[in-house]
C-alpha cells in the first residue's frame, strides 16, 4: 500500500497569507500542517510517500521533509502545474503507484482518534475503493453521502446545496490499482476540475465503493479557512497541554515505529 498527500490547491480561503506561503506549511500549533496527514499516513504503516505540491512550493516540502529517510520513509514528489482537481492525482500519482492500492490523503485534513491507525490498517486490501462518512453539523462544503435504512449507499453528491444527509467525507480515500485508469475516464466538472467525488460514484457505479462511518470518538477537521486553522490550532495545544503527549509528532512516530533509532 502506497500513500499520496495532495498539498498543492490555491488556498484561496486563506488569502492574503497564502499568496506566498503553500497551505499546508503553515503551522497548526507547534507544527507544520502537513506533518498531520503525514503522520495519519505513518500510523497506518505507510511508508512510500508521494507529496503532490504546486510548482512555487516544491523547494520549500524538500527542505522540511527532504527524502523521508531521517523519518525512515521514502518520499517522493510530483508537481501539479495548476489545481485541476483531488482525482488528478491519481493520474499525477500513476507512475508512482506503478499498478499498487493506494491510500489519498488531502494535505489540509487533520484525523486524530483512539485506534485510527487501526482502522486505517485494516483495510490494507482494499478491493475497488474505500471512503469515510463523518457526521457534520454542515456539511455543505464536501461530498455528501446518502445511506438507506440498511446503510447502504444511495448517493453521493459533491457540495450540495440542499444536503441529504449530515454525512460528509473527509479528505481519506482508498483506491485498489484501477484508480488511475478509471479518472483518466471522468470529464472535469464545471469549476474545471477532476472531482473525486466523480471518481468515488464512478466506484459506486460498479458497485464497489464502500463507505464506512468514522466512529464519534475520531476528531476530523478540515484546516482550509481562518477560523478553522485557528481551531485546529487551539485544540491541538489544548489536548497536547492535557495530557502531555504529542499529535501528529512524525519524528516521534517514526521512533515509535522503529523505523529510526534515537
Ligand atoms: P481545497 O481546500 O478544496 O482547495 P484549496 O486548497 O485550493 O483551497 P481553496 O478552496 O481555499 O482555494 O483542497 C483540498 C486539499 O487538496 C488541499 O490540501 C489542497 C489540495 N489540492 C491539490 O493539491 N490540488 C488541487 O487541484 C486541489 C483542488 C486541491
Amino acid at each position: 500500500m502506497k500513500g499520496i498527500i495532495l498539498a498543492g490547491g490555491s488556498g484561496t480561503r486563506l488569502h492574503p497569507v497564502t499568496k506566498a506561503v503553500s497551505k499546508q506549511l503553515l503551522p497548526i500549533y507547534d507544527k507544520p500542517m502537513i506533518y498531520y496527514p503525514l503522520s495519519t499516513l505513518m500510523l497506518a504503516g505507510i511508508r512510500e510517500i508521494l507529496l503532490i505540491t504546486t510548482p512555487h512550493d516544491q523547494a520549500s516540502f524538500q527542505r522540511l521533509l527532504g527524502d523521508g529517510s531521517s523519518l525512515g520513509i521514502e518520499i517522493s514528489y510530483v508537481i501539479q502545474e495548476s489545481p485541476n482537481g483531488l482525482a488528478y492525482a491519481l493520474i499525477l500519482g500513476e507512475e508512482f503507484l506503478a499498478g499498487d492500492k493506494c491510500v489519498l490523503i488531502l494535505g489540509d485534513n487533520l484525523f486524530y482518534g483512539s485506534g485510527l491507525g487501526t482502522q486505517l490498517q485494516r483495510n490494507y486490501d482494499v478491493d475497488g475503493a474505500l471512503i469515510f462518512a463523518y457526521q457534520v453539523e454542515d456539511p455543505t462544503a464536501y461530498g455528501v453521502v446518502e445511506f438507506d435504512d440498511d446503510g447502504r449507499v444511495l448517493s453521493l453528491e459533491e457540495k450540495p446545496e440542499a444536503p441529504k444527509s449530515h454525512f460528509a467525507v473527509p479528505g481519506i480515500y482508498f483506491y485498489d490499482e484501477e484508480a488511475p485508469q478509471l479518472a483518466r475516464t471522468l470529464t472535469p466538472s464545471q469549476r474545471g476540475e477532476l472531482e473525486i467525488t466523480a471518481l468515488n460514484n464512478a466506484y459506486l457505479e460498479r458497485g464497489s465503493l464502500r463507505v464506512e462511518k468514522l466512529p464519534r470518538s475520531t476528531t476530523w477537521l478540515d484546516t482550509g479557512t481562518h477560523e478553522s486553522l485557528y481551531e485546529a490550532s487551539g485544540l491541538i495545544r489544548t489536548l497536547q497541554h492535557r495530557s502531555g503527549l504529542r499529535i501528529g509528532d512524525v519524528t516521534q512516530i517514526a521512533r515509535d515505529a522503529g523505523w529510526i533509532t534515537a
